[in-house]
């Protein structure tokens, strides 16, 4: 599949790279709105088209697919437009920073059939996937408990390096949105309330660098969030679920805890599983490239086997929603209701 990416700043290298290493995809375009970064990305990587207006870049017939690497207030209109012009697309996260606007991606992929792929890249960590089943198979029985930390490391200089990071939502929607996301796709099931703090406490931004949720599940689960951009040197994030037949958890590094009541009925550690145990050959952060790569090709697959793709619109707009909703609350004072 002939590839393009919209925007060329921090997170189209890593688009750029898993394309490199994807024998049937090729990176046919990129487009920035700044020419100089355009430019200099295209001879980084030998792209053969450059367009400064993305709506030039949407009417080339040899574009098959676009990855939308742009702030993430403009991932809505961008993807709605590559939709409508034929083209399948990879939607980096955070989907959008309102519902509604997330909403249309979703109505747009529905009225057009056109194929598109959210980046969660965590949803790949073999820890993440064996705490679902284990959740999914009722190992864990009822669950009571889920806690998703969500500690980052950003100073100020990484808030006044890019003016969209002070206005498109803050520690929630563009470094938490990754572990909201994982922890509501563990626990499989709908949000009932959400009860939000938000703040920005010691950054100078117009977005939260602090914020907490208590999220009520439609069981009954209670599930809370921990999120910071000031916690220094940064935290590996953790998540641990809590079911009345054990308790699971792991972070970045690894598995942290997997014990049952009735060890004999257990599911094996994600480790003893094949299914769980390859590990990706990761170095530093473990969400970056390889699972990338990964997502790029399921998007051509299911082009090709007229599929949906791993990430599909309607699950990614959960982690907004929830984002959301802790706002609202945060703003109201009170819980919300979904
Ligand atoms: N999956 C991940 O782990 C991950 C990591 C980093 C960023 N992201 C997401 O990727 C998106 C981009 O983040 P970033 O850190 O690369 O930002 P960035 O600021 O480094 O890059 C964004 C680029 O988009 C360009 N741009 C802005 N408006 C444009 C327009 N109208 N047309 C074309 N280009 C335009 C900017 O000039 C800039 O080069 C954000 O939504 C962010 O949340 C995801």
């Amino acid at each position: 599949m002939r590839f393009a990416i919209i925007g060329c700043g921090v997170v189209a290298h890593t688009h750029a790279m898993a394309l490199e290493r994807l024998p049937e995809q090729t990176l046919c375009a990129c487009c920035d709105i700044l020419p100089e970064k355009a430019d200099a990305f295209a001879k980084k990587y030998g792209v053969p088209k450059v367009y400064y207006d993305y709506r030039r870049l949407l009417d080339d017939p040899e574009v098959e697919a676009v990855c939308v690497c742009t702030p993430s207030d403009l991932h809505g209109e961008m993807s709605v437009a590559a939709m409508r012009s034929g083209k399948a697309v990879v939607c980096e996260k955070p989907m959008e920073v309102t519902v509604e606007k997330a909403q249309a991606i979703i109505d747009a992929a529905d009225e057009t059939g056109a194929k598109i792929q959210c980046i969660f890249q965590r949803r790949l960590l073999p820890t993440a996937r064996a705490v679902k089943k284990a959740v999914a198979e009722g190992a864990l029985g009822r669950i009571c408990l889920a806690e998703a930390d969500l500690k980052y490391y950003r100073d100020q200089a990484y808030y006044d390096s890019a003016g969209w990071r002070n206005v498109c939502g803050g520690a929630m929607l563009n470094q938490g949105v990754h572990g909201i996301d994982l922890i509501l796709w563990m626990l499989g099931e709908p949000v009932k309330t959400v009860f939000g703090f938000a703040g920005t406490l010691a950054r100078k931004t117009g977005v939260e660098d602090t914020a907490a949720g208590i999220l009520t599940m439609e069981s009954g689960a209670v599930c809370v969030i921990k999120n910071t951009t000031l916690a220094y040197p940064e935290f590996p994030t953790g998540f641990t679920v809590y079911g009345e037949k054990g308790t699971v958890g792991f972070d970045d590094l690894g598995l942290n805890i997997w014990e049952f009541t009735d060890p004999a009925s257990a599911p094996p550690r994600p480790e003893d599983v094949p299914e769980f145990s390859q590990k990706a050959p990761i170095s530093l952060k473990p969400y970056y490239g390889n699972m990338h790569a990964y997502l790029l090709q399921d998007l051509a697959d299911a082009v090709r086997e007229d599929r949906e793709p791993l990430i599909p619109p309607r699950e990614a707009i959960r982690a907004v929603r929830a984002i959301c909703g802790i706002d609202r609350s945060a703003r109201l004072g009170v819980p919300v209701e979904f």
